[in-house]
């Protein structure tokens, strides 16, 4: 059963979501998760409606076998991938273990540039094709869903990684992985690659095409959105951006992006993005990576604000300084976060929050101690300004 639409249907503006966290996340040295903590991941993964789950690499482990088998018996609606060199060997397991899965993929990779050719490989690339050949041949005679990727895609020439993914198709592959798996393109030219492909190879609109997208220039987010406007309708990302050294594309971003920017991309997901809080926060724990809090979306401070400026305007109405609601993403509410840039309107909406009423010149006094206060103290808390107005009022 093939899980997914060709971008020639009506359906050509939907993007699908492939999250590697428990994969290429996973991979991160020191983000190990246990058979738990996987089965907590992917059930929020499934519950947001993630289309693709890559719950593992079956032939790297028992462990990591069993946990993409529990994953697979599981899932209720996402389909569940694992991974798999091209090695016949990984192929066979990896089937083995997807075929629990009420909709299950393999997904197999051989890289394509000249240096892992060269280097890691040694193959010649006609060496390589035959390998394409066989070993989508054979993971698609053990399950409709094949996804082939072309490591290293964006340091291969043009004309080879066109043959590779003619050959991939040919064989069968319903998908078409393009990565930047070292992270080194740049937007213009991941557009391109995918433009290009996909309008010379034969039969490309057999295939759905997918970015994959790492973090090493701080580019995963903008080149997976830049592979959509190449032609690409699935991206492949993990929550919190976790993965190998700098990371993958962020799932929250790249869904948030798409939303918010509609207007600029007519490009849709079918993620629920109220989850997004939540599964940061599992993800979060899981990892044992603490997110940063400037980190867009799911970030403490992504809805936060101190400047008296933005406070004011935020008080006044939410799109001056926001441009998606924090509710959007499973967030409760805006803070505006009491400190030595707060200003008057800020500081008066906290003493009503708080139960205070205070008259003119009673306000004038507290403001000027509490901007004091808080030029001494990084956090003035809701109970710093209750004992600092309980305090005067107790001193007259
Ligand atoms: O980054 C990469 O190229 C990968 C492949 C296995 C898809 O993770
Ligand atoms: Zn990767």
């Amino acid at each position: 059963m093939t899980t997914q639409t060709p971008a020639t249907d009506s359906n050509k503006d939907r993007v699908y979501i492939f999250d590697t966290t428990l994969r290429d996340g996973e991979q991160s040295p020191g983000a190990t998760m246990t058979l738990e903590e996987k089965l907590q991941v992917a059930e929020i993964l499934d519950d947001m409606g993630v289309d693709i789950i890559e719950a593992g690499f079956p032939i790297a482990s028992v462990g990591d076998f069993e946990s993409v088998v529990a994953v697979a018996k599981r899932a209720k609606r996402s389909v569940i991938a694992g991974l798999a060199r091209a090695i016949p060997a990984d192929i066979d397991r990896a089937g083995e273990a997807v075929r629990f899965a009420r909709r299950g993929r393999i997904h197999t990779f051989v890289s394509t540039s000249p240096i892992h050719l060269a280097h890691q490989m040694r193959k010649t690339q006609d060496e390589v094709i035959e390998i394409i050949t066989k070993t989508v041949t054979q993971a698609r005679n053990l399950i409709d869903d094949v996804e082939w990727s072309g490591m290293d895609a964006t340091r291969t020439p043009l004309d080879f990684l066109a043959r590779c993914v003619e050959a991939a198709i040919k064989a069968g592959a319903t998908t078409i992985n393009l990565p930047d798996t070292v992270g080194y393109a740049i937007p213009e030219e991941y557009t391109a690659m995918f433009r290009h492909i996909i309008d010379t190879v034969p039969n490309a609109d057999k295939a759905i095409f997918s970015t994959h997208c790492h973090n090493d220039l701080g580019l995963a987010v903008a080149n997976s959105l830049a592979g959509v406007i190449g032609g690409a309708r699935q991206i492949e990302c993990t929550i919190n951006g976790l993965g190998e050294r700098a990371g993958n594309a962020a799932l929250e971003e790249v869904v948030m992006a798409l939303r918010t920017r509609a207007d600029a991309m007519p490009y849709h997901t079918e993620i629920e993005s109220t989850h997004l809080a939540r599964a940061s926060k599992i993800v979060s724990a899981a990892s044992n990576f603490p997110v940063q809090y400037n980190k867009a979306i799911v970030g403490k401070n992504a809805f936060a604000h101190e400047s008296g400026i933005h406070q004011d305007g935020m008080l006044k109405n939410a799109q001056t300084y926001e441009i998606m609601t924090p509710e959007s993403v499973g967030i409760k509410e805006t803070t505006l976060v009491m400190g030595k840039h707060s200003g008057r309107a800020a500081f008066k909406d906290k003493l009503r929050e708080l139960g205070y009423d205070l008259g003119d010149n009673a306000f004038q006094e507290a403001f000027v101690r509490f901007k004091d206060l808080a030029d001494r103290k990084k956090h003035v808390y809701d109970a710093d300004i209750v004992a600092l107005v309980d305090d005067e009022a107790g001193s007259i």
